[in-house]
């Protein structure tokens, strides 16, 4: 009896434990996934529209000059925020189409580039992408 009082304890001690993690990476999980800043999301509309829907599309499905972003090839796990970065700032050589070199896109601050980003990835969020390579 003694020795099974000694030895359920520290099992308890474990489950308490493996509650308190499962608990706190819930939490993780879910400050993660919370949607974008409704804000940050509306002036990002606006800044693509100025800034990259004449090669991207208003509607982020491309046009005769630049690729969707609708498509899975830029979905986040493809396509991460510091490449996004990477292409306004830098621009993007011609790579995964045939529409020619991508310009950086001057004068947008960090700021503007992270609304981009929210309008971007919640557009992805929500409406169907295109395979890649397409057809
Ligand atoms: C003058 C036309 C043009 C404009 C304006 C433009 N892009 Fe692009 N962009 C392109 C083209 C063309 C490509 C495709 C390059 C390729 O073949 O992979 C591209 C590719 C990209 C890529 C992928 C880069 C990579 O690493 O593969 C991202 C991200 C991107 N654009 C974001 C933007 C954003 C955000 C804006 C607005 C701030 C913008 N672009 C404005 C033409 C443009």
């Amino acid at each position: 009896m003694v020795r099974r009082a000694t030895l359920t304890a520290p099992t308890r001690v474990l489950a308490a434990v493996f509650l308190t993690v499962v608990a706190l990476g819930t939490t993780a999980c879910a400050t993660d996934k919370r949607p974008p800043d409704p804000d940050a999301v509306a002036a990002g509309a606006t800044l693509y529209e100025q800034s990259c829907a004449s090669c991207h599309g208003s509607d982020l499905r491309g046009t005769d000059k630049g690729p969707p972003h609708l498509s899975e090839v830029y979905a986040s796990d493809h396509h991460s925020d510091d490449s996004f970065r990477s292409a306004i700032t830098n621009g993007a050589p011609s790579h995964h189409w045939d529409f020619g070199d991508m310009p950086p896109v001057p004068s947008l601050s960090d700021e503007d580039i992270t609304s981009i980003l929210a309008f971007v990835r919640q557009q992805q969020a929500t409406q169907e992408l295109e395979a890649y390579p397409p057809g």
